[in-house]
């Protein structure tokens, strides 16, 4: 690839105080001579945000955010804006999760508009999508794909404000994951929409694979064409676990 591959967590809702010892053995792991290669990221709940990032100040771990809000600010009871994430010196945050995609009606058009929202405020949106067990097994991956990544990835998107997470939403916490060669279809298909729309933004834009990701499966998955890394989900709330992944690089 022509970036440096993005290993990155994300804890849903999961983690209180007694958690920062992960995050913390996280960030002393991936200190040393793969972080010239290999990014790494932690994305915590946003209560863990400002102690998280306080702990990683001399880790090349970056800490972000699970969703961020369209807006600016405003009367948006309970939601969290992008300027709020970095000024918990946050890096990226993550847009359009499957989970708030079902859980909370999240469309393409308002994935886009957070992405937006998260770019204005210099965070790298993580833009996720992916296809569920019906829309597989119907033959509209390939469909779903075009659509989502058309919808939900804003027209000044480059390959350092965004990354794309490719999650078949069937894979998620569930222990399948798609063969190494449904892997390579999705990505090369999504690679060749991005670079006929973006150029060589989109040659360079990282392509993650989520979805059951763990230390077993994590060589094979990563080493895939056109996977620029991880997006992890359980495997990524025990330190040994995300460090025994990310070292598969
Ligand atoms: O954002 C992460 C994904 O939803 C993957 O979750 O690794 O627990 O399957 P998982």
């Amino acid at each position: 690839p022509n970036v440096r591959p993005l290993v990155a967590g994300n804890w849903k809702m999961n983690g209180t105080r007694d958690s920062l010892d992960q995050i913390k053995a996280i960030s002393e792991g991936v200190k040393g001579d793969l972080s010239e290669k290999v990014e790494s990221l932690i994305c915590p709940p946003a209560t863990l945000l400002y102690v998280a990032t306080a702990l990683c100040e001399d880790s090349p771990l970056w800490i972000g955010a699970q969703d961020c809000h369209q807006n600016a600010s405003g009367a948006h009871t309970g939601e969290i804006s992008a300027d709020m994430i970095a000024d918990c010196f946050g890096t990226h945050v993550i847009v359009g999760h499957s989970e708030r995609r079902t859980d909370h009606a999240e469309t393409d058009h308002l994935v886009r508009a957070k992405a937006i929202a998260a770019n204005a405020a210099e965070l790298t949106a993580i833009i996720c999508i992916g296809e569920t067990a019906d829309e597989r097994k119907s033959g509209q991956t390939l469909d779903i794909l075009k659509r989502q990544l058309a919808g939900s990835v804003p027209d000044d998107a480059n390959a350092e404000n965004t990354v794309i997470a490719y999650e078949p939403v069937w894979a998620i916490g569930t222990g399948l994951t798609p063969t190494s060669e449904n892997v390579a279809e999705a990505h090369a298909f999504m690679r060749a929409e991005l670079t006929r729309r973006f150029g060589d933004e989109g040659a360079k834009m990282r392509i993650l694979y989520g979805g059951s990701v763990k230390p077993s499966n994590a060589k094979e998955l990563m080493s895939v064409d056109n996977v620029d890394g991880a997006l992890i989900g359980g495997a990524s709330l025990k330190a040994s676990d995300f460090l025994a992944i990310y070292n598969a690089y």
